[in-house]
């Protein structure tokens, strides 16, 4: 991921040489590049701290030297009996995810789109371009006992069915600064708002995309919707109900990380682009909760995972030219207004009678490291584990 910074957009502060991990370290040799990651989860605290002790002893007697450890633990909401999670800026998070086609099928009404197909996000199945991912393989003489099945060139075996990629991102989040943002920038609130708390949840929810409950926004909708005991929806296009952005803008970060059917030329071919370009994402937070400041000395943020078959068509795709592109429909100048990185950027409000422009955005997020990881299989994991090293 570090080799990718041009294409990320990790610059300035977020470049990789101030990553905690993943990053190039100043005056170190090339082994300090991470070779392995290691997701441990578990209920509580305690179980996890056996569990860590315990796998840092086995990997010492292997010989694997740990380059960093981060602990991350969901920011959990429980109403009505519905278990949310929430990230650090205060919004719901892990509403839209795709729904993979041959999985797990949502309730009608639930989704804006039909299930997508497996081979988006798992190797060794049939894509939105109806072909199979490629998928990374091993010399046949390496599989002695035929664990693996053959791989498409003829004497390889296929190191990837059923598994996938994980670009995995260490994002730090400015709390403080997004609050400090909104209370300088409430005045930009429409008439009818009138409370500071109102309006500073009116800017937050027109920067992200959705409000902070997570319901999606509307146009002529200046507050949030009470949900009661019914979720978040995440059946909604654009293009109907709100093709100039009244409701959603634009270049908010929900309708720029997922366009749905507001694409040129026309949203039928919208939604097919679009079905490419899918991600699923498996956040946790880091740090303290909010309000907690005076004790987060070592910053809070999330963990971002998203799982992908091809990390270029996919998650680099989404944040080198949907987030970080400047020129979105008929916006020139503008990156996402949360996640990317600013210097005094800017973002269009389309309201009635006439937009707004919030001015002076700040990066919100600083990226502190990262990699990408393949994800094995189960017949690749028996693969590896039988895996003799090679003769020295
Ligand atoms: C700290 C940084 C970030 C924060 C705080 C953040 C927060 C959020 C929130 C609150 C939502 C709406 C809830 C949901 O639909 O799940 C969302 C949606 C989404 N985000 Fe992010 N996000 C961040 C970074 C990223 C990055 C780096 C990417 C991809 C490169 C990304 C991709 C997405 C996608 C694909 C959606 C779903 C949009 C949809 O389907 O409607 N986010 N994000």
């Amino acid at each position: 991921m570090a080799g990718r910074a041009h294409v990320l957009g990790d610059t300035g502060p977020s470049a990789p040489e101030h990553w905690d991990f993943g990053g190039p370290r100043p005056g170190s040799p090339p082994p300090e590049d991470m070779h392995l990651l290691l997701m441990l989860y578990a209920r509580s605290e305690d179980v996890l701290r056996t569990v860590l002790s315990h796998q840092r002893q086995r990997m010492a007697a292997q010989g694997i030297r740990e380059l960093y450890c981060q602990q991350a633990a969901h920011l959990r909401e429980e109403k009505d009996g519905q278990i949310f999670f929430r990230e650090h800026f205060g919004f719901r998070d892990s509403l839209s995810q795709p729904v993979i086609r041959g999985f797990m099928r949502p309730p009608p009404g639930e989704d804006y789109d039909t299930p997508i197909a497996a081979g988006e996000f798992i190797l060794g199945h049939e894509n939105e371009y109806e072909e199979k991912p490629s998928s990374p393989s091993v010399p046949a003489h390496q599989d002695p006992h035929g664990r693996l099945g053959p791989a498409e060139k003829p004497g390889r075996k296929d190191l990837g069915l059923n598994g996938t990629y994980l670009a995995l991102r260490k994002l730090e989040q400015d709390v403080e600064g997004f609050d400090a943002f909104l209370e300088k920038n409430k005045a930009l609130a429409p008439l009818g708002v009138e409370d500071d708390a109102k309006k500073k949840e009116w800017l937050k929810a027109k920067l992200l995309g959705r409000w902070p409950n997570g319901a999606p926004l509307k146009p002529d909708q200046h507050e949030a919707p009470d949900l009661g005991s019914q979720p978040p929806s995440n059946a909604f296009r654009f293009v109907q109900e709100d093709a100039g952005g009244l409701g959603c803008p634009v270049t908010s970060h929900v309708r720029r990380t997922n366009p749905r059917d507001s694409l040129a030329p026309n949203p039928e071919l919208s939604m097919k682009m679009n079905r490419r370009h899918r991600i699923l994402r498996r956040a946790v937070a880091y740090g303290p909760h909010m309000g907690e400041s005076d004790k987060a000395p070592s910053g809070r943020g999330l963990i971002f995972m998203a799982l992908n078959a091809n990390l270029g068509r996919q998650f680099e795709f989404i944040q080198q030219s949907w987030m970080n592109q400047e020129k979105a429909g008929r916006l020139y100048s503008e990156r996402d207004p949360v996640a990317s990185n600013h210097e005094g950027g800017m973002m269009t409000l389309p309201i009635k009678p006439l937009r707004r422009c919030v001015m002076d955005l700040q990066s919100f997020v600083t990226v502190k490291g990262g990699g990408y990881f393949f994800l094995p299989g189960v017949k690749a994991l028996e693969f590896l584990a039988h895996l003799k090293p090679p003769a020295a």
